[in-house]
């Protein structure tokens, strides 16, 4: 007998809808019709389903601050650290924990079960190590948490950086993160990378870099981290993340470059309700949009996900950690208005987020873990513009969250009706 039978769910790619069967948490089957009997069936509606939501560069370490000691008034990059500094000293592993879970719950609720989160290591104490490794045991069987050993205040500017990113890793932190442009001169920077991946080559790890954060067109890390990928064998395991440098660079430059990188098989993270805010603040008018170039990088073949980066911490004062809104931003910022170009803001918070982060088994597919969301409304495209509320989360062919289809009661004239604003308008 199979576990689940999810019936009448429309796929991401259209099509009539098909029922989907589950046993012992995996996907059996994927067609129309499936006669065969269930311990428990859901009927989707002929709503959207999808494999659940990625965020491929987020901070669980600082989320949920805001406030904390002072807001962010500026809402500057730089007030932003500053602020981050002054808030570590009052930091506790309990409290940091505490915020890190219920910013997960946030991210279940929205049917987002896999999150790549950097976590600072520059303060020798390691507290948000501690509670994050115990967050992503605890919430392990909800939710992937993939953690970064990042060095904010830089990985050769602070002497003991290296010590305690040896440490994290050997504590369980699986993933080698850096900060190339905040080290002290270009030839630190890339230095830094140099010593980076030769760590990450040394223990087999992947490796995925804050590079180039800034809109000086003259940082140009991710040249090195390219190179470096190559010299040691890490292609397909190196990400660069933000890589905002590249919106301001010479044309002819890029023109070099994004071969570079193809030819390294980078993987690269925008974060585009970030950059959007934080980018082109020395720029008086024209303003630049600070997030990187992210249809070109996709036309040369690389995987371009999009991550939320930050909710309510020293960086950003807003977020809900939906991963719609991040591809609703990044779709408008990058003006990726064609239908495959909308379609493609969409993977970039799903199978392409995963395929930065490496899951296993996901997908919809039979064999792949039947983690499965289902959105009140009917294509990706729909659900980029509605942001629309997740029906059902499952996690391994089990309901973790759920809620009723939202409807509105509307009273324009003699009685009332009952109206779905999620329904397709057109
Ligand atoms: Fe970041």
């Amino acid at each position: 007998m199979l576990d689940l039978i999810l019936r009448d769910a429309r796929l991401p790619d259209g099509g009539e809808p098909v029922d989907i069967s589950v046993k012992d948490g995996r996907i059996v089957e994927i067609r129309p019709g499936i006669k065969e009997q269930a311990l428990e069936e859901i009927d989707a509606g002929g709503h959207l389903v999808t494999a659940p939501f990625v965020d491929s560069h987020f901070h669980m370490d600082a989320t949920l601050t805001y406030g904390l000691p002072r807001v962010n008034e500026s809402g500057t990059l730089l007030e932003g650290i500053a602020l981050w500094a002054e808030l570590k000293p009052e930091l506790t592993a309990a409290a940091i924990k505490e915020r890190a879970l219920r910013l997960c719950r946030l991210s279940v609720a929205r049917g987002t079960l896999a999150v790549r989160s950097h976590v600072d290591i520059s303060d020798g104490r390691l507290l948000a190590v501690e509670a994050l490794l115990e967050v992503k045991r605890e919430m392990a069987p909800y939710l992937d948490l993939q953690l970064v050993a990042f060095p904010q205040d830089g990985f050769l500017r602070l002497p003991e950086a290296r010590a305690n990113l040896l440490r994290a890793l050997d504590l369980g932190v699986e993933v080698v993160g850096g900060i190339p442009h905040f080290e002290r001169t270009m030839a630190e920077g890339a230095e830094s990378v140099r010593q980076l991946c030769e760590i990450a080559a040394e223990r087999g790890l992947p490796v995925d870099l804050h590079c180039d954060e800034t809109d000086d067109p003259n940082s140009r890390h991710v040249e090195s981290l390219a190179c470096e990928t190559q010299r040691l064998g890490l292609q397909g395991r190196v990400t660069g993340s933000h890589l905002t440098s590249m919106h301001s660079m010479d044309n002819y430059y890029v023109s070099k470059l994004i071969p570079l990188m193809a030819e390294a098989e980078l993987k690269v993270v925008a974060n585009p309700l970030i950059n959007i805010t934080i980018q082109g603040r020395h720029d008086s008018y024209p303003k630049r949009r600070g997030m990187t170039r992210v249809k070109e990088l996709a036309a040369a073949g690389l995987d371009v996900a999009f991550g939320h980066d930050c909710v309510l911490d020293p960086w950003y004062s807003l977020g809900s950690h939906d991963m719609l809104e991040v591809a609703h931003m990044g779709l408008h910022v990058g003006q990726m208005t064609g239908r495959a170009e909308m379609r493609s803001c969409f993977e970039a918070v799903t199978a392409t987020g995963a395929r930065v982060l490496g899951l296993e088994g996901y997908g919809l597919d039979p064999g792949c873990r039947a983690d499965i969301v289902v959105l009140q409304c009917r294509d990706p495209i729909e659900a980029l513009r509605l942001k629309p509320p997740r029906l059902f989360v499952l996690r391994a062919g089990k309901v973790i969250a759920c809620c009723a289809p939202q409807r509105v009661e509307l009273s324009l004239g003699e009685g009332t009706e009952s109206f779905d604003p999620c329904a397709p308008a057109v």
